[in-house]
């Protein structure tokens, strides 16, 4: 049987990532798009033969037999289209990050408990193959240990926030405290430090993390830097994964390092460029793994609860600045 599912927002993620990843999925409908701006919605329709066009999503919720909705819009813009769809009973799939605060994210979830939804959150960085594999590796060999996230990028010239209005913490960072949360578990304690460099908006976010496992997460990020450049690190019994995604970690075992590249963990046969930058990064796997939830009533990796945790620590990032 098919999974009919609505998108709501055509802007640029859901082009490039979203809609040509779930019409890739056996089974998996586009039965009806929404955007605000009808031509936007219009383009990606006529591209993935979707049969209703809407720009208000509730009409869309009221005229089309749904089984589920993906919301990707701006996240201070979530909270009426994210309730309206809970109301409706029907499942959820966002973009990150879930809304602005912990408070709201945990309102969602209770929501979703109540009207049994499955309500997930598109953190890719979960479903990327290099990354998973490498944590995989990791914890064959026992519990993870330490963990770094390294997010850098080459902002410091532009004279405003470019994630307005949601800070870099909150918009962008969020990927790599989620890949913290993801690997070390509950938080324990963490001492932070935010800090502006050439400019008057916060840009750099630090902090170590006590996790209740015994593991310790390392958060290093800087976004008036050289370049773009994301790096992740696991440790664990003897083990090393030193991740550069979304195409290789190399892996240190017992003093020995050999390199896991992203060809050998997935087939990319056939597929164009935008195929290929789905898979590697996660995309196909995220939306493969919210119509498999969907489809056999599982909670998924990062649901609305596990969500609002990544979003609590955020705010805790915040708040415990050293200055
Ligand atoms: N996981 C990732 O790597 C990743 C990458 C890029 C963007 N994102 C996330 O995806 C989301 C969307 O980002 P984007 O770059 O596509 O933004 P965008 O501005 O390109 O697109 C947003 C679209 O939403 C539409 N929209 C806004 N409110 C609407 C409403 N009420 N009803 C219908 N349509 C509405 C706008 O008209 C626009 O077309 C953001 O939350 C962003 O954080 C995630």
């Amino acid at each position: 049987m098919s999974t009919r599912i609505g998108i709501i927002g055509a802007g640029q993620h859901a082009e490039n990532a979203i809609y040509p990843s779930f019409a890739e999925i056996n089974g998996c409908v586009i039965a009806a798009c929404c955007d605000i701006d009808k031509e936007r919605a219009g383009a990606l329709a006529r591209k993935h033969g979707v049969p209703e066009i809407f720009t208000d999503y509730r009409a869309m919720l009221e005229k089309t037999d749904l089984d589920a909705v993906c919301v990707i819009i701006p996240a201070h813009l979530l909270e009426e289209p994210v309730i309206a769809v809970l109301d409706q009973g029907l499942d959820i799939f966002i973009e990150k990050p879930p809304g602005i605060t912990a408070a709201q994210t945990k309102r969602w979830a209770a929501i979703a408990h109540k009207k049994n939804s499955i309500a997930m959150t598109a953190f890719n960085r979960r479903f990327e193959p290099v990354i998973l594999e490498a944590k995989r590796l990791v914890e064959e060999r026992g519990p993870i240990t330490q963990a770094l996230a390294g997010y850098y990028k080459n902002m410091g010239a532009m004279a405003r926030n470019p994630f307005e209005p949601i800070d870099i913490l909150g918009s962008d960072v969020i990927h790599s405290v989620d890949f913290l949360r993801w690997t070390g578990g509950d938080v324990i304690s963490m001492r932070s430090d935010v800090t502006q460099f050439f400019q008057s908006y916060d840009n750099s976010f630090n902090a170590i993390i006590a996790f209740g496992s015994g593991a310790r997460g390392i958060l290093s990020t800087n976004y008036a830097a050289g370049r773009r450049i994301e790096r992740f690190e696991i440790h664990g019994h003897g083990i090393s994964a030193l991740i550069e995604p979304p195409r290789l970690a190399r892996i240190s075992h017992n003093e020995k390092e050999y390199v896991l590249r992203v060809e050998d963990l997935v087939n990319m046969n056939g597929r164009d460029e935008n195929g290929v930058f789905r898979l590697i990064n996660g995309f196909c796997a995220e939306t493969a793994h919210f119509i498999d939830c969907v489809r056999t009533r599982r909670n998924p990796s990062c649901n609305f609860d596990e969500s609002a945790h990544t979003m609590e620590l955020i705010e805790a990032i915040r708040a415990n600045t050293i200055k």
